[in-house]
């Protein structure tokens, strides 16, 4: 029996026939060659996706509604950025001996311009319609230590209806006039932050201490007392990147077993933290990493940029703590989600004791969308394709190049399209991206 719709309902409701890529519950890819994405109204007055899977399934559940017909194209999650620096995206592309030189030469300069309101959001525009050409509609970035860089894209983040987390960045010791910030004020800013914008629309607050090194055991700890009387905000830091920072983190905090357990001595891991890197771990650190509920996001094309390291998938996978894909602009080298995928299928070889391939074409995809959202804490919300889930997606064109056109034409089997689109593919594939409004 067909389900009739009212008027206004009906008007709200949008369809699209194409090819369909969504994940299920454990990880793997479900494609349909010949899908309907029906999308409409939520309890929350956004659209969430209302039906997703084969036309012929699916389409008889919406008489009435009408169908945008895409031949040839791919509807698939938004992706989600788990880790990257929207005051960076004019450092990509500055080299240097390693992280510690880059930050001080480049990165810090460039970040102390942000305490101008006006530039933090002429940049912030700019970065917002990068995610978008990109295709990520979900991101997880820091902002600098001016809490007017907070304020600027949320704003803006805000009038686009995005899903995106940030915070104020903690750096308040070893860092230059300009970015450097006072302990205590630090704090009062950071809570005045959560307050304004927290859980406002689709906006989420992030706890953002830099890297150990740059902080005070005064602003961790306070860093950890307002996690735990904000126990729905994210937590986000950097953590075992390069071997020198490591080095230095151990001497400034002698008393914690490893440079992880600085952050976990001082109340900072436990769900919705996200490190980023995890590179220079021992068994320890994962384990803790597990049963804290931490994610770590994965950045292969800054670590390959900066010479940091290559992210220990098979440690991951042995002891089992969850993580997804990150691109670390301007670190790293891309905002495009598949060079990032790309990188972390190469740097996936190292260290697999397994024969064979390096992580699955699906394996990347899905640590880019509902893998993120999972290490996010937001399973179900974003990332994903699946009734309920906020309907951001994106139509991909696999006929984008020329190259693309006769490569993607030739893949047999859906692991070899994938692999076609992550190894060749950039923001031309993105032929539209849509937020849920
Ligand atoms: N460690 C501390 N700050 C940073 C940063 O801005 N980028 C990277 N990649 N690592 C960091
Ligand atoms: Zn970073």
């Amino acid at each position: 029996m067909p389900l009739a719709w009212n008027v206004p309902m009906l008007a709200a409701m949008k369809a699209y026939r194409a090819r369909l890529l969504r994940f299920a519950d454990d990880g793997s890819a479900l494609f349909d060659d010949d899908g309907l994405l029906v999308t409409g109204p939520g309890p929350a007055g956004r659209a969430v996706v209302l039906a997703a899977g084969s036309y012929a399934a699916t389409a008889p559940a919406f008489p009435g509604v009408p169908v945008e017909h895409l031949p040839g194209r791919i509807l698939a999650p938004g992706f989600i950025d788990l880790h990257l620096h929207y005051p960076q995206t004019d450092v990509i592309g500055s080299p240097a001996d390693g992280l510690l030189p880059w930050l001080e030469h480049y990165t810090f300069p460039h970040e102390a311009r942000f305490a101008d309101a006006a530039y933090a959001a002429d940049v912030a525009r700019f970065f917002l319609d990068e995610l978008a050409r990109h295709g990520v509609t979900t991101a997880l970035t820091f902002a600098t230590s001016h809490p007017a860089s907070v304020d600027a894209l949320f704003t803006e983040a805000q009038r686009r209806g995005l899903r995106l987390i940030t915070g104020k960045v903690l750096q308040d010791r070893h860092s230059p006039d300009g970015v450097r910030d006072q302990t205590e004020q630090s704090l009062i800013d950071t809570e005045a932050l959560i307050r304004r914008w927290h859980g406002v629309d689709r906006l989420g607050y992030a706890i953002t201490p830099r890297f150990a090194p740059s902080c005070t055991e005064a602003q961790l700890l306070g860093a950890g007392e307002l996690a735990a009387r904000h126990p729905d905000v994210w937590i986000q830091s950097h953590v075992a990147e390069n071997l020198d920072e490591v080095r230095w983190a151990r001497e400034l905090f002698p008393a914690s077993r490893s440079y992880l357990a600085v952050y976990d001595d001082h109340g900072l891991m436990r769900d919705r933290a996200v490190y980023a890197h995890c590179i220079h771990f021992d068994d320890h650190d994962r384990a803790l990493m597990r049963d804290t509920g931490t994610a770590a996001a994965v950045s292969p094309t800054s670590n390959l940029f900066l010479g940091s390291g290559f992210f220990d998938y098979a440690g991951a996978e042995r002891v089992g703590f969850r993580f997804g894909l990150a691109s670390d602009v301007g670190g790293g080298t891309s905002f495009s989600p598949f060079h990032t995928m790309l990188a972390a299928y190469t740097v996936g070889r190292e260290g697999r004791t397994k024969p064979g391939l390096s992580l699955s074409p699906q394996q990347l995809w899905w640590q880019h969308t509902a893998g993120a959202a999972r290490a996010l804490g937001l399973e179900g919300v974003v990332g994903n394709l699946a009734p309920g889930c906020e309907a951001d997606y994106l139509v991909l064109d696999p006929a984008a190049t020329p190259l693309l056109a006769r490569r993607t034409a030739a893949a047999r089997s859906l692991d070899e399209l994938l692999f076609a689109l992550i190894v060749l593919g950039d923001d031309r594939v993105v032929a539209r991206t849509v937020i849920s409004t």
